[in-house]
C-alpha cells in the first residue's frame, strides 16, 4: 500500500480564531496510523507552497481521519481555506510514534498548546489509565476540552493566564505532581516516580523543561519533537536533531524518520 494518497475533505469545523479540526476521507486504501505518527498535508493542488506541511495523526472517525491545527504561517492559513468536496494529496502515516508502556505503568501524558494534537490519540488508546496534563496560554486555547474529559483517567488542565484550570504552565502543574509533601518515606516516594512513564508533546521549552523534570527524578518516557520538514521520508536531512552520543562527536537523528517520537534521555538540548 502507498504511503501516497488522495483525500476528499468532508469538513473543516473553526474552533476558535485559530484553530482547526480537519476531518478527511481517504479515497485509496491506506496504512493505518499509530498515535505519535505523522503526514504531511498538501495545503495546495498547484505548486506553491511546493512543500507540503506536517501534522500529527489526530483522531480515526468513521469515515477517515482527523487533524487538529493552528494557523501558523501561510500553509496552515491555507489549510483554514480547505472547503468540504476538496481533493488533497497526503502522505503518510510517517515517523516513529509512542511506544506502548509496559503494564505496570502509569502513563502520564502531558500536552502544551497544539501538542494535544499528537496526546489526543494516546488518551484514547489509554482509555482512562492515563493522567493527562494539559496547558495553553488561555482558555480559548484548550481544545476538545468535552472529548478529553471523557477519555482521561485524570484530567488536569492549567492556563498560564489562570484563565481555566490551574494557574501556571503544565510543567509548573506537572512539577507539583511530582513533588512528594515529604511525609512519604523516600523508598516509597522513588517507587512511586518509577512506576510513572511520561509522554510529552509541545512547545520546545516545554518539552526541555519536561525532560529536566524527568531524568532528575528518574522517570522514564518520550518526546515528540517538532523540527521545520520538507520532505518528511529522511531524504533532504533538513529537520536534523542533536541526540547524545557515546563519543564526543555530534551525532544528529532526523526527527521524520527517527522520530518524532524519541526517548527522552536521548535529545541533546
Ligand atoms: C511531526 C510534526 C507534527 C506536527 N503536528 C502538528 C499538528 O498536529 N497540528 C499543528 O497545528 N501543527 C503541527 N505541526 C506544526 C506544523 O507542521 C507547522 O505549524 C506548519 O508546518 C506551519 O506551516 P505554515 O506554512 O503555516 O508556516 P510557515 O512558517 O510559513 O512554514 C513552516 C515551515 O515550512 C517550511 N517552509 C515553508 N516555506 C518554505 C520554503 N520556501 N523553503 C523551505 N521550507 C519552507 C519550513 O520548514 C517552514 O519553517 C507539526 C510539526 C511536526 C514536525
Ligand atoms: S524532513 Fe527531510 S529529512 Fe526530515
Amino acid at each position: 500500500m502507498s504511503r501516497h494518497f488522495k483525500a476528499k475533505i468532508i469538513n473543516n469545523l473553526s474552533l476558535n480564531g485559530k484553530n482547526g479540526l480537519l476531518s478527511m476521507e481517504p479515497l485509496e486504501p491506506v496504512i493505518n496510523p499509530e498515535p505519535g505518527q505523522f503526514y504531511m498535508i498538501g495545503v495546495s493542488n498547484s505548486h506553491d507552497p511546493f512543500l507540503k506541511r506536517p501534522f500529527s495523526f489526530f483522531r480515526k472517525t468513521s469515515e477517515g481521519i482527523q487533524f487538529l491545527y493552528e494557523v501558523r504561517g501561510r500553509g496552515t492559513m491555507m489549510m483554514k481555506g480547505f472547503r468540504g468536496g476538496e481533493v488533497i494529496n497526503i502522505l503518510g502515516p510517517l515517523g516513529k510514534g509512542y511506544p506502548e508502556p509496559g503494564g505496570d505503568k502509569t502513563p502520564l501524558l502531558i500536552a502544551g498548546g497544539i501538542g494535544i494534537a499528537s496526546v489526543f490519540s494516546l488518551v484514547e488508546a489509554f482509555a482512562k489509565r492515563a493522567y493527562v496534563f494539559y496547558g495553553a496560554r488561555d482558555k480559548e486555547g484548550l481544545l476538545m476540552l468535552d472529548e478529553l474529559e471523557g477519555l482521561a483517567g485524570e484530567l488536569i488542565i492549567s492556563t498560564d493566564d489562570g484563565s481555566m484550570g490551574e494557574k501556571g504552565t503544565v510543567v509548573d502543574v506537572l512539577n507539583d505532581f511530582l513533588t512528594s509533601d515529604g511525609s512519604t518515606e523516600l523508598a516509597e516516594v522513588f517507587s512511586l516516580l518509577t512506576s510513572y512513564l511520561i509522554y510529552a508533546c509541545g512547545p520546545k521549552p516545554m518539552l526541555e523543561a519536561v525532560s529536566r523534570i524527568a531524568l532528575g527524578r528518574g522517570i522514564k518516557g518520550y518526546i515528540s519533537a517538532e523540527e521545520n520538514m520538507a520532505c518528511g521520508v529522511g531524504a533532504c536531512l533538513g529537520c536534523a536533531i542533536k541526540v547524545k552520543s557515546q563519543t564526543l562527536a555530534l551525532c544528529y537523528k532526523m526527527v521524520c524518520k527517527d522520530g518524532p517520537v524519541f526517548p527522552i534521555e536521548e535529545i541533546l538540548w
